[in-house]
């Protein structure tokens, strides 16, 4: 008999909004984010092993095997459920790290609910957002897998559908480390929670495609690097108005309509040429909502 084998795609998310509510003491804060799934992914392969053996078969360059959040992830759920079984991955990788973009807790949370099918252990998907919640405060969201209202520190996810919106992501020449934004003595805490009826109302927002809410970690990365508030504050002024997904340095703008996100797309473009930002952007790309 062959070795059990799968590939699975692993999606990129949007922070469509995201407040920061308060603090634990363990340093970790507490949030009120909508999550959403875009169709930028990475491609995950996994061949189940006999001898218990978990392998990264393509290694990224400078990262240490214990460090690697799909190696963790594999590791987590065979400690934790005492199968003999073991794992070869490979991940072809698309989504930018440092992004805001959580391509690496997209990557674990993947891992996790393929091996749990691989393995045949069969936990169930609250079971899975419990170890998940261990390797990163994204993970839980990726395993919920669709758009939601994610409190706690992200563990906590209430579905929150929304109509297919297509987004034009900015990416710059930059890599922001999350702690970096969070441990910043300026991040404003204990900002007004929405409720529930200010949620229905953004909802409504959102069907005519335009921002709610905000992300408080925005203002932080902006004073961070004066160069990336250039270039936002740049293309606000010339009436493009774009939100940071996460920590950054992803920034992002809604569209109900394939033609609205190309005009704007060219738009942009033609902007970036005539003006060229002191911070260059890397890529300039629409994505689809999933
Ligand atoms: O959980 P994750 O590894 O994605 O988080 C990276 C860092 O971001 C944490 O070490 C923490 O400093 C910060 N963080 C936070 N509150 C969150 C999520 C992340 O303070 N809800």
């Amino acid at each position: 008999m062959g070795k059990a084998t799968l590939s699975v795609k692993a999606p990129a998310k949007l922070n469509l909004f995201l407040h920061v509510t308060g603090r634990r003491v363990n340093g970790y804060h507490e949030l009120q984010s909508l999550f959403t799934l875009i169709d930028l992914t990475d491609t995950l392969h996994f061949t189940v092993r006999d001898d218990g053996l978990i392998r990264r078969t393509n290694e990224i360059v400078g990262l240490p095997a214990q460090d690697d959040l799909v190696v963790r992830a594999a590791k987590l759920l065979q400690q934790s459920t005492g199968t003999s079984l073991g794992v070869d991955i490979s991940v072809e990788k698309v989504i930018p790290s440092g992004g805001g973009l959580g391509g690496g807790s997209s990557d674990a949370a993947t891992t996790l609910m393929s091996l749990n099918t691989l393995w045949g252990i069969g936990l169930s998907q609250q079971e899975l957002i419990k170890l998940g919640v261990q390797l990163g405060a994204d993970v839980p969201f990726f395993i919920f897998g669709q758009t939601a209202i994610a409190t706690g520190i992200g563990e906590q996810l209430k579905a929150f559908p929304l109509r297919p919106v297509y987004y034009l992501i900015l990416r710059p020449n930059l890599a922001i480390p999350t702690p970096l934004i969070f441990k910043d003595e300026g991040l404003v805490r204990n900002s007004p929670v929405l409720d529930d009826m200010v949620l229905r109302e953004g909802y409504a927002q959102w069907e005519q495609a335009k921002f709610f809410a905000r992300n408080d970690l925005e203002p932080v990365a902006l004073r961070l690097f004066p160069a990336l508030a250039n270039l936002i504050n740049d293309l606000k002024e010339a009436g493009f108005v774009f939100r940071m997904t996460g920590s950054g340095s992803c920034f992002f703008m809604p569209f109900l309509s394939l033609e609205g996100v190309e005009a704007t797309k060219q738009a942009v473009e033609q902007w970036l040429i005539e003006h060229k930002p002191s911070l260059s952007v890397e890529q300039l790309f629409v994505a689809k909502g999933l």
